[in-house]
């Protein structure tokens, strides 16, 4: 855990706590996902006054760059949703799940942090809500008939193939998984969402985690970074075949800024990688 690199590190969500030093160094799944529970539950409140206008209640946004699965199509076409039982992981607030169920689907929507689950309850979940680890999921095998988790987990996690492999299991045959994250190039470029953003800082290829700790080096919020061969493999791995990567292009209309994430930068690198892996 001591392994720090003192080089600058790039903060690829942009939200340092007040007291908070940014580091690179290893974290492993325990202190992870310790980590990511406490800073989710401390910062619930103020991710959705930033950032539900954007997400909606009841809109499924992938991504800051506005791609909305009512355009998307990626879990399949709206009209095969009904009666499908779907399994939203980092849910949040649950907005996608929402969605989902105005569409005749059946989501349970599954988060680590209480207090984004208590904002879910908020907006009002006709559906079940689960606080559990995306890693251990609570859940039979062949539970669900499509999975999704929009920059819920995956990018938190140590080792992403466990997520991985745990969903694969509680879908049935024929199942899918469709899951966004941060574009792994964006690593290698300054968090910022201005000029400074678009020049590269650090080595793509480095994937020590990135780790926010405070003054007695306790990690207060943990990401960790897979290059997109890793993803690749990782998927693959866990027994997935991959359909489809969609990088989405960033729109005219969204003149939104969300941290690092802005029409400047969009306009000319990928910010989102979305994976879709049939079962
Ligand atoms: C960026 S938010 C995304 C939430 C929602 N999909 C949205 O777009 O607002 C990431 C969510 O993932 C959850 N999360 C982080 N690590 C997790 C884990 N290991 N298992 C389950 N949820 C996790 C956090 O609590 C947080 O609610």
């Amino acid at each position: 855990m001591n392994q720090e690199d003192e080089v600058e590190p790039t903060p690829p969500a942009g939200s340092v706590d007040d007291d908070a030093r940014a580091v690179r160094r290893r974290s492993g799944e325990t202190e992870s996902s310790r980590a990511n529970r406490g800073w989710w539950d401390r910062n619930a409140d103020e991710y959705q006054v930033e950032h539900g206008p954007f997400l909606g209640d009841d809109r499924f946004v992938w991504c800051p760059e506005g791609l909305d699965e009512a355009e998307a199509g990626l879990l399949g076409p709206a009209s095969g949703l009904p009666g499908r039982d779907v399994l939203e992981i980092g849910a949040g607030a649950a907005q996608c799940s929402r969605w989902l169920a105005a569409r005749g689907a059946r989501p349970v929507a599954l988060d680590l942090s209480h207090r984004q689950l208590q904002h879910a309850l908020r907006i009002g979940a006709g559906f079940p809500l689960v606080q559990a680890d995306a890693g251990a999921l609570p859940f039979p095998d062949g539970a669900f008939d499509l999975a999704c988790s929009a920059y819920g987990a995956l990018p938190f996690v140590a080792d992403p193939v466990r997520v991985l492999r745990e969903v694969r299991r509680v879908l049935r045959p024929g199942g899918r998984f469709v899951f966004s994250v941060t574009h792994p190039i964006r690593w290698a470029f300054p968090d910022e969402p201005g000029p400074e953003g678009l020049s590269v800082a650090a080595s793509y290829f480095d994937r020590t985690p990135y780790v926010e700790q405070d003054e007695t080096g306790d990690a207060v919020y943990v990401e960790h970074h897979r290059t997109i061969g890793d993803r690749v493999r990782d998927v693959v791995a866990a027994g997935f075949r991959l359909a489809d990567l969609v990088e989405p292009e960033w729109p005219d209309w969204n003149h939104q800024e969300w941290g690092g994430w802005s029409p400047l930068r969009g306009h000319l690198i990928p910010g989102t990688a979305i994976f879709v892996c049939d079962r």
